[in-house]
């Protein structure tokens, strides 16, 4: 049977991922989040490791910078929505790709080990409160390599202060369910991040939680 799709994983089809990268990658994360699109190129770069998990990888575009120089890499995606997966392993077919559907929240439908975890722009989408969400957290650690690492990013914007354009955004996309951040907050989720991980390094860019984690407890 199919899972069910919550609206954060929906939009995401044939006529949404080919315009995902210019209009929330490169518009909504600099401006509306305040992150250069430069600072997750330069972690994907640095822990994406010789076998990769990603979840929630919509058109797997940071990966893809991370693998641009790369001629080997063991690559498994997983996403709730089916779309996603075929369009990013499409997108990377140089490399070996296993595609997984699966919810995040769910214990994982693929067994790793993996070295590295990426879990970008992921919990922000997904429904419940943060922890809530991060019981995502303990399912990627089932399937963590020893000394691999996790790392992800969320907006986080209850409690800060976020421009106009940023107000619509996340007005906006809570209404449509597309997002549903708007009561998470950054120190909650450093915190259940913290509760996990013996070895991290969590930081506030703009309103987005940006982590590495190793070492789980
Ligand atoms: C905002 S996109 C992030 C894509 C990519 N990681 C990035 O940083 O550009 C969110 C992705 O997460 C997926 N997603 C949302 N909720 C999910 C869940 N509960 N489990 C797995 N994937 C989910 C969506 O289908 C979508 O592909």
């Amino acid at each position: 049977m199919n899972q069910p799709i919550h609206a954060g994983a929906r939009y995401y089809g044939a006529l949404t991922l080919p315009i995902y990268d210019a209009a929330v990658l490169n518009i909504a994360v600099p401006y509306a989040w305040g992150v250069p699109l430069a600072v997750g190129r330069e972690m994907y770069r640095r822990m994406v490791g010789a076998r990769h998990l990603d979840i929630g990888v919509a058109t797997g575009y940071f990966l893809r910078k991370a693998l641009a120089d790369r001629d080997m890499a063991e690559i498994t995606l997983m996403d709730l929505n089916e779309n996603a997966t075929r369009y990013a392993a499409d997108k990377l077919r140089r490399f070996t790709v296993t595609q997984a559907v699966g919810d995040a929240l769910e214990p994982f439908p693929v067994s790793g080990p993996f070295d590295s975890i990426g879990m970008f722009h992921l919990l922000h989408c997904m429904p419940g409160t943060i922890p809530e969400k991060a019981v995502a957290l303990d399912h990627a650690i089932r399937v963590l390599a020893p000394g691999g690492i996790c790392f992800g990013a969320s907006v986080t914007p209850a409690g800060r202060q976020l421009g106009a354009f940023g107000r619509m955004v996340l007005n906006g996309s809570n209404r449509t369910g597309a997002l549903n951040n708007a009561q998470d907050d950054h120190d909650t989720l450093r915190s259940e991040i913290e509760a996990r991980f013996n070895d991290t390094k969590i930081e506030l860019r703009g309103v987005m939680t940006l982590w590495e984690a190793r070492d789980p407890k």
